[in-house]
């Protein structure tokens, strides 16, 4: 675990990490188009329902490192909630989703946060994001709302808006800054308890590789 990363030639396209992202919320709140955002540089008005679950795969470098996010995009409807939730063990972060034109998907917000609580690893971090922001004329969720709801709830914040492109990359790249924190603090403590039998299961938690920086 505490051994140095192997060393990688420039040529080599391979990565230090992975890390496994969930994005969840409402049916509609703009998920999917989030991720097409940000992986694709794409958006499209059209609204296709995603049918249970997606992902796609990004290699940023962050800190030095080069880390593959394998981003799950799920489906927010109702219907598909158990093949979906069945995913959300071994993720290490969330983007949490609401549109701030969209009271309802609001108000969803706490039960989301439940459902990451209960089928979650206890260590994921997550982002709240209010997507939309572009429908200014629409807004029915005050910005100092979501803030308000993160900070209850310990989340980071954002607001963004997929179609106007404002703040995707933002939120992907803090999203890895702070797993790459708690990963630090999580190796930190390990390390002062050398004969700490949690070691194995830290491992085996962490088989996508854990962030050094
Ligand atoms: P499910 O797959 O059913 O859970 O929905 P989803 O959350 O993936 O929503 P999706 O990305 O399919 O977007 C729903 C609709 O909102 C589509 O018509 C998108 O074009 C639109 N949309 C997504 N993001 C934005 C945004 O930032 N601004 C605006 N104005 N529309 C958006
Ligand atoms: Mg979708």
């Amino acid at each position: 675990l505490t051994s140095p990363p192997p060393q990688r030639d420039a040529a080599d396209q391979n990565f230090d990490s992975m890390f496994k992202l969930l994005i969840i919320g409402n049916s509609s709140v703009g998920k999917t188009s989030f991720l097409f955002r940000y992986a694709d540089d794409s958006f499209t008005s059209a609204f296709v329902s995603t049918v249970g679950i997606d992902f796609k795969v990004k290699t940023v470098f962050r800190n030095n490192k080069r880390i593959k996010l394998q981003i799950w995009d799920t489906a927010g409807q109702e219907r598909y909630r158990t093949i979906t939730t069945a995913y959300y063990r071994g993720a290490m972060g969330f983007l949490l989703m609401y549109d701030i034109s969209n009271q309802e998907s609001f108000s969803s917000v706490q039960d989301w946060a439940t459902q990451i609580k209960t089928y979650s690893w206890d260590n994921a971090q997550v982002i709240l994001v209010g997507n939309k922001c572009d429908l200014e004329d629409d807004r029915l969720i005050a910005t100092e709302d979501g803030q308000r709801l993160s900070d209850e709830l310990g989340f980071e914040f954002f607001e963004a808006s997929a179609k106007d492109n404002i703040n995707v990359k933002q939120v992907f790249e803090r999203l890895v800054d702070v797993i790459c924190v708690k990963n630090a603090e999580m190796e930190a403590s390990a390390n002062q308890q050398p004969n700490n039998k949690d070691l194995d299961i830290k491992d085996s938690q962490e088989s996508h590789g854990a962030c050094a920086c």
